[in-house]
């Protein structure tokens, strides 16, 4: 840790630390901007980031020149939504066949899963409470958790990126609050499968019996949407009561900018008070300062909720992307959902990365996401960006002296 004398002490000695680790994705980006201006933006393939920017579908776009034209109600509402909009939501979730009975009551408007995720942690932890996530993971849990005065306890996950249950039992003490999960999963792209997320709820209810104790999961799931090859995404929210299940429409919308999901409680978790749990809800809503979630785009999905999402340009990247890995020879999974992929890298990741920036092709080291010796590359990126990405990827394997592979690659290696 930098000596807090020798610092700007505009900065507490806790952000200047957090600033400086938690900056690959950050110096990831800066690194771009800086090539791009160099080199020009079309010689440089940037596939660091998972930031779609794809027209919204149609209805959204209707249902937001509908809501703008209305002159009224951009004012403060009940921290936790517009209750008729969290109505739209419970019915929904309940007509997709995620809950059965979900309620208006059990949903808290919010800014993004972001949002939600700090909703949920600033309602359930004590200081030194642990939170456990299998890695590789979505780097910005540590600082939510950290943010409430939680710990996070990372496991691993099994080879094929699939939750591996005995590891999250193994990790459970007096201190654990919570498991936190992620399907389809940034960066591995993988979906657990619904005899998984069944075992690891029997896990859980056996280990709140034994602890005498409640232990919640927290499912984040803003890639729902993105899955591939007509699998069913099932929730770990609906299989376990105790849950949390936390969503935004960024990726599925390609909104991300406008800040807006909500989190869902399931009906089952058991409770005798939830007035206070829905109200300490809505008021870690309200302190945290986000208030409550923007109100136009509260309108605005209501309206849009069953726009369909026309996800098939993500299908042919991915298909590209994944062609071009195994023929290639790199070592990979093909993504089961999101818009990522994360294959091994060649050599050691420090000197992958490195030789990835000087072909200019931008990607994010898994250490970054807590598994090193991989790479995330996001397809969330125009066609002629995966086209530019595919070209370096084949000549970074050949500059690495990868074994070529005709092999065309199945839909699930
Ligand atoms: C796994 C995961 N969870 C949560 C988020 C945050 O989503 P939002 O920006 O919509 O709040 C992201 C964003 O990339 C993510 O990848």
């Amino acid at each position: 840790m930098a000596d807090s004398r020798s610092r700007d002490a505009a900065v507490s000695d806790r952000m200047h630390t957090m600033f400086h680790r938690g900056s690959a994705i950050r110096q990831m980006f800066e690194e771009g901007l800086r090539l791009k201006e160099q080199y020009g933006a079309d010689q440089v393939a940037d596939v660091s980031l998972g930031n779609p920017d794809f027209a919204p579908p149609v209805t959204f776009n209707r249902a937001l020149h509908i809501m703008a034209r209305e002159q009224r109600r951009h004012c403060y509402m009940p921290n936790a939504g517009y209750p008729e909009v969290r109505d739209t939501v419970a019915r929904h979730l309940n007509r997709k066949g995620l809950f059965e009975d979900l309620r208006g009551e059990q949903i808290v408007m919010t800014c993004g899963a972001a949002g939600a995720l700090n909703v949920v942690f600033k309602t359930i932890l004590d200081p030194g409470d642990e939170v456990i996530v299998p890695r590789p993971y979505f780097v910005e849990y540590r600082f939510y958790v950290d943010n409430h005065g939680g710990r996070l306890v990372l496991v691993e996950t099994q080879d094929t990126f699939d939750l591996d249950v005995d590891a999250i039992e193994a990790a459970i003490t007096e201190r654990t609050r919570a498991v936190l999960v992620n399907s389809p999963n940034n960066p591995s792209g993988r979906l657990y499968p619904q005899s998984t997320l069944e075992a690891l709820s029997a896990m859980l209810l056996r280990k709140e019996r034994a602890l005498g104790r409640r232990l919640f999961l927290i499912s984040d799931e803003p890639y729902r949407e993105v899955i591939y090859d007509g699998r069913r995404f099932v929730s770990p929210a609906a299989v376990y009561p105790n849950s949390f299940m936390c969503y935004s429409w960024s990726k599925a919308f390609s909104i991300s900018g406008e800040r807006i999901g909500y989190l869902a409680v399931n009906p089952a978790l058991r409770t005798d008070d939830w007035t206070t749990l829905m109200g300490a809800l809505a008021m870690s809503n309200r302190i945290l300062g986000f208030v409550n979630a923007p109100a136009l785009m509260q309108r605005t999905v209501a309206a849009a909720i069953d726009a369909e999402v026309d996800l098939r340009h993500y299908a042919a990247k991915r298909e590209r992307i994944c062609a071009t890995l195994a023929e290639a020879g790199y070592r990979f999974r093909a993504p089961e959902g999101t818009f990522y992929a994360f294959p091994e890298t060649p050599e050691p990741e420090a000197d992958f990365i490195d030789r990835a920036k000087r072909h200019l092709l931008l990607v994010t080291p898994g250490s970054a996401f807590g598994r090193e010796g991989h790479f995330r590359i996001s397809f969330a990126c125009s066609d002629a960006t995966v086209a530019l990405a595919c070209r370096k990827l084949m000549t970074l394997a050949e500059a690495c002296g990868l074994p070529p592979s005709k092999r065309r690659v199945p839909a699930h290696v």
